[in-house]
């Protein structure tokens, strides 16, 4: 069995939620408090044993690029002062194995998955979103990781959310509990209506998937929202090989929508040494100015 070592993250969507910051800057370099959210997706895949990485950009993705580039105007300003603090918080960025990809179009998540096809080769792999940030005592993606490593077959991340919330999420039907936490699967659907929906155990953002899902995105009609749908291949791909579920008992922080990123800025926020007191103190009296 082929050792997992790669993620594709994909960050070509237009982010249309968070427009007009997202107008000339990529969703995924929004900061939750001073770090841009990819990295943190970043580090999570390095925690996991992930050693290669590739980012799908588009259009207005400069910026990712350079965040992961060196700044060599900055880091000797920053020698110069003696801030060595900071000088190493930039220059932890730069020395990640790192690759970018153009997605021409933003086709929808699957087709962003396959433009990295030939990048990914003959081998397992992840797939993170940036919109999702998940805090546990283990990574999530090592979580999946371990997973493969005992069945060798494709493993998504599932969390239970409000039933009114499914039609967000792509949902599975779960068939039976094979291990604790792990669900074979019947079917995937994409975003549900709440009545049709075959489960609140929606698909949150990290895929474990095997290379023939490939093969299934090449013959995947554009499905919801006329975009090539992840969740579409995946179903067709389960018909032919197990694609399990693993539930995450975890916290996740979904910054894809502005609530759940003001929010999670907050707590991020409130665990920061540099703003936790100070943030504490002003939610304290801003409650009671509130109601
Ligand atoms: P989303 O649907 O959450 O991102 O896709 P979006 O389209 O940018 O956001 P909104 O809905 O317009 O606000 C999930 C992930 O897939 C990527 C996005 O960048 C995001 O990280 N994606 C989506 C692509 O890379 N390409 C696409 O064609 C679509």
């Amino acid at each position: 069995m082929k050792p997992v070592r790669k993620a594709i993250i994909p960050a070509a969507g237009l982010g249309t939620r968070f427009l007009p910051a997202t107008k000339a800057l990529a969703k995924e370099m929004l900061p939750i408090v001073d770090k841009p959210t990819i990295q943190f997706i970043i580090e999570e895949a390095l925690a996991s044993g992930i050693e290669d990485i590739v980012i799908v950009d588009g259009k207005s993705k400069r910026s990712i690029e350079d965040h992961f580039d060196s700044n060599p105007e900055l880091e000797n300003n920053l020698r110069e002062k003696g801030k060595d603090e900071l000088l190493k918080v930039v220059e932890e960025t730069t020395d990640i194995n790192l690759y970018f990809i153009r997605q021409s179009h933003p086709r929808g998540l699957g087709d962003a998955v396959l433009t990295a096809k030939s990048f990914i080769g003959d081998e397992p792999f992840v797939v993170m979103l940036g919109d999702d940030l998940m805090d546990d005592d283990e990574p999530l993606t090592k979580q999946l990781i371990d997973r493969y490593n005992t069945t060798g077959e494709s493993t998504l991340a599932v969390m239970k959310v409000p039933h009114d919330q499914v039609s967000e999420y792509g949902v599975i039907a779960p068939e039976k509990e094979v291990a604790d936490g792990l669900h074979q699967v019947n079917s995937f659907v994409e975003k549900p209506k709440p009545e049709d929906a075959p489960s609140d155990l929606a698909i949150i953002g990290r895929y474990l998937l095997t290379p023939e899902i490939f093969e299934e995105l090449e013959n995947t009609k554009p499905g919801k929202g006329n975009e090539i749908q992840l969740t579409d291949a995946i179903d067709t791909l389960n018909k032919r090989q197990h694609v399990y579920a693993h539930e995450f008992k975890g916290s996740r922080y979904d910054i894809g929508s502005k609530i759940g990123f003001l929010t999670t800025n907050i707590e991020f926020g409130l665990k920061h040494p540099q703003t936790s007191e100070d943030l504490k103190k002003y939610i304290k009296d801003l409650a009671k100015k509130l109601d």
